[in-house]
């Protein structure tokens, strides 16, 4: 975010606004955006919900009495003057004509008292039972195509519940925005640790050549959390960890860690790879699933004294995973036979994202038999994401004295390093890049599709065939013993930290 951008003046709606996400994350990231002078004068944000609020009511809400909006950094002047940009519209309900169109005339009130032009974001943080029926509804009120002023639709996750049902839904809305002007969020994508995968891969020389199925042994990718489902039960159960994680957030870190080189850093050109590795993906068959891919649920330990069935809105035999790990091929001349592994789940040891690369041994030990220690000496790239963001390449070393002892050592490198300023928070370059227009980190429609493509077979394996086991794991374990086994026949295995590596802020294992 080095140089400001020029912004259209406009009104940034978001429909579901006196929710958790408004709060925890939306306004704190627009407040950011406010106070590094990103925002237009001619700016306004709109919150809309079926709470009965007045604009200041929601001022005190969402800025003054919210304790995830960083004022402590600002003096009172400036969060008073982003305050003074916040208003609120309630309404009886998000579809009915009568409640839109009163939402349509405080716009045009605001367009005439802000002058903000008539250029409109609406931002779905709602059930998404609502996705299709808003854009309706805002259409028929003149909100979404118009001849004075733009108009932009960001939509939460999850987008779909199944193939069928995201192409469903990409019908329904893009009858109302084309979809350049469709904005699907997903939050993995603004982190700066996922974008910078494709600047490592392609701002290098000496990457790129070894990045391929001559050279790498096996990629994995780990987002482990150490919270449960907490008060989500309700939602979470009815998407567990595969629609939840995998589905959007890890597909897209793998689109980022494999597909090929775009002819350009724009919009379209990543867009098109990513879609194309997505239609990559071997698609697992049905007797496949209970093989390759491993579902755990969480039960009361260490780190948590509440089974999962337990926790507020879980039925009592729910089947729902709370852990997967999975194992997976991409059909193309880059990774024939490479294997992937993907894992996520809640109440994991620690919170950690990471993708590592595990580079092939040389074709000869020719240290092996002076020292064991040469053994097993993995060249692996380490790409953290969360937390202490940076990367590290490890490489074996001798060990000075006699003989050909030799030790894996690691080149560290910390976005700390690089910048006293934080690391900008996902949902802040999503917005910002939302509202300069550039849809290069949110998903298409199509690529979407072709990711559910992938997961549909396994959730209706799940759904379908009793035999295949659903794991239990104590909470505060790296999970089901069951998906160590995924590794096999490949040796090597999962990279579990410890919290005093990842607090260290080192990489090594040893
Ligand atoms: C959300 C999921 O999309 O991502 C949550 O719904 C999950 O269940 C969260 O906890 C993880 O995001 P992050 O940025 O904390 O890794």
């Amino acid at each position: 975010m080095s140089s400001h951008p020029t912004i259209d003046p406009h009104i940034l709606v978001i429909f579901g606004a006196s929710g958790d996400l408004a709060k925890r994350k939306l306004v704190p990231a627009v407040f950011e955006l406010f106070k590094m002078g990103y925002l237009p004068d001619n700016f306004v944000l709109l919150g809309c919900s079926r709470t009965d609020l007045t604009d200041e009511d929601f001022r005190k809400r969402v800025v003054y009495d919210n304790e995830h909006l960083d004022k402590e950094n600002a003096d009172e002047q400036v969060t008073k003057g982003y305050a003074d940009k916040l208003f609120y519209q309630d309404i009886s309900s998000y579809t009915d004509a009568k409640d839109i169109k009163k939402l349509g005339q405080r716009l045009r009130k605001i367009d005439a008292e802000h002058g903000t032009e008539a250029n409109y974001i609406f931002y779905l943080s709602t059930p998404p039972k609502l996705y299709a029926d808003i854009p309706a509804a805002l259409s028929a009120e003149g909100l979404a195509q118009r001849e004075k002023g733009w108009g932009k639709l960001i939509v939460e996750k999850p987008f779909g519940y199944s193939e069928e049902s995201a192409k469903e839904l990409n019908e329904l809305i893009q009858q109302y925005f084309p979809e350049d002007d469709i904005y699907r969020i997903d939050h993995y994508l603004g982190k700066e640790t996922v974008q910078n995968l494709l600047v490592t891969r392609f701002a290098n020389g000496f990457f790129e050549p070894l990045w391929n199925r001559n050279y790498i042994h096996s990629v994995q990718i780990t987002a482990a959390e150490t919270v449960g489902v907490g008060s989500r039960g309700g939602y979470y159960d009815e998407s567990g960890a595969m629609r939840d994680m995998v589905q959007n957030h890890l597909l897209q870190v793998l689109a980022h860690v494999a597909m090929e080189p775009p002819i350009r850093a724009d919009a379209h050109s990543i867009r098109n790879e990513k879609l194309k590795l997505f239609q990559s993906l071997r698609p697992l068959k049905k007797e496949d699933v209970s093989k390759q891919v491993i579902r755990g649920q969480y039960l009361a330990g260490d780190s948590e004294d509440t089974n999962y069935r337990d926790a507020e809105g879980v039925p009592d035999d729910s089947k729902t995973e709370t852990y997967v790990g999975m194992k997976f091929f991409i059909d193309n001349w880059r990774w024939a036979g490479v294997p992937f592994f993907v894992r996520t789940g809640k109440n994991l040891p620690m919170k950690l994202t990471e993708v590592v690369i595990t580079w092939k041994t040389p074709p000869q030990s020719i240290f092996s038999e002076m020292d064991a220690e040469a053994m097993g000496c993995d060249n692996q790239l380490i790409m953290r994401i969360y937390p202490h963001e940076g990367m590290a390449l490890e490489f074996g070393m001798k060990v000075p004295g006699e003989g050909f002892r030799v030790k894996n050592v690691d080149m560290d490198f910390f976005y700390s390093s690089l910048t006293s300023a934080d690391v900008p928070e996902a949902y802040e370059r999503l917005l910002l890049d939302c509202m300069k227009g550039d849809a290069t980190l949110y998903a298409r429609g199509d690529s979407v599709e072709a990711a559910w493509a992938f997961i549909d077979p396994i959730l209706d394996a799940w759904k379908n065939d009793d035999s295949i086991p659903l794991h239990t794991y104590k909470a505060g374990t790296w999970g089901p013993e069951a998906a160590d086994r995924l590794w096999d026949e490949h040796g090597n295995g999962w990279r579990n930290p410890t919290e005093a590596i990842v607090q260290g802020m080192h990489y090594s294992r040893q």
